[in-house]
């Protein structure tokens, strides 16, 4: 049996400080074998920096997924992506050069307790990013070498169509353990295991502000939305109120998915 928690988007220092104030008590409830997590806003609503990323390591994070900001602090974390040590991963389906190589492993194998499992990060083409190769047949390539060599297969499927979500999740069924969905920030109340045993869910939501737009300030998306300018200047993490720590607690059997529940924290103040 693995034991998996999974949490989206740490948003910024303040949900940082939550993820430390609460994980310690979370692994002691739940005895995760993996933990993952995403950074895309990690760092003031940037990548995170490689000291972020140290410090979700030491609590005792095995993965960190990406996009659409993964590049935006390569100053300071080129060195690390490209690092075999490095627990930060980008989407797999970016465009691939001999010559101008795009920084970063594109999945993760992970060893621990004798379990070994894959993750890979994709990023979808519609509304999104348009300049990547298509996620259904860069997924279909790399499951077509390593399906058989891991006790499972977890998917973060970045998108922004609900339907593309699922459109994949059943693309995967029996190939994948576990795909969910993220990058739209809300979290659905669709998760279920699918015909085989593939588990999906459409999104997981974030470790971020309750009162908040996508983990933002209204202060700043509400002209945004008036004026349909983006001038407003942000001011990530200050004021936002309802600390939100949500997660995915999933079981998996021989590759196949026989739970998936998702729980949440909030916390008043
Ligand atoms: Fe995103």
């Amino acid at each position: 049996m693995i034991k998996l928690l999974i949490f989206w988007d740490i948003f910024g220092r303040n949900w940082r400080r939550l993820v430390k104030k609460y994980v310690p008590d979370l692994k002691k409830k739940y005895s995760p074998d993996f933990m993952i997590a995403n950074s895309e806003n990690m760092t003031s609503g940037k990548a995170a920096v490689v000291k972020h990323i140290l410090e979700m390591k030491e609590l005792g994070f095995d993965c960190l997924t990406w996009w659409n900001h993964s590049f935006s602090n390569l100053k300071d974390n080129e060195e690390y992506l490209n690092s075999k040590d490095s627990i930060q991963i980008r989407p797999a389906n970016y465009f691939n050069h001999p010559k101008y190589k795009v920084p970063g492993k594109w999945y993760i194998i992970i060893e621990k307790n004798w379990k070994k499992i894959l993750v890979i990060n994709l990023v979808s083409s519609v509304f999104i990013w348009w300049q990547v190769y298509n996620p259904f047949m860069k997924v279909d390539e790399i499951l077509a070498e390593t399906w058989d060599k891991f006790d499972a297969i977890i998917v973060d499927f970045h998108r922004e169509t609900t339907a593309e979500s699922y459109a994949m999740s059943e693309y995967l069924d029996s190939r994948a353990s576990l795909m969910y969905g993220t990058h739209t920030h809300v979290q659905t109340n669709d998760e279920h295991i699918l015909s085989w045993w593939t588990a999906m869910i459409t999104d997981i939501w974030m470790v971020g502000s309750l009162h908040s737009s996508l983990g933002q300030k209204f202060e700043w998306r509400i002209p945004w939305f008036v004026t349909g300018l983006n001038i407003f200047s942000p001011k990530n993490e200050v004021d936002m109120w309802k600390g939100l720590v949500n997660w995915l607690y999933v079981e998996i059997e021989n590759w196949k998915t026989v739970k998936i529940e998702k729980i949440k924290i909030i916390e008043e103040n």
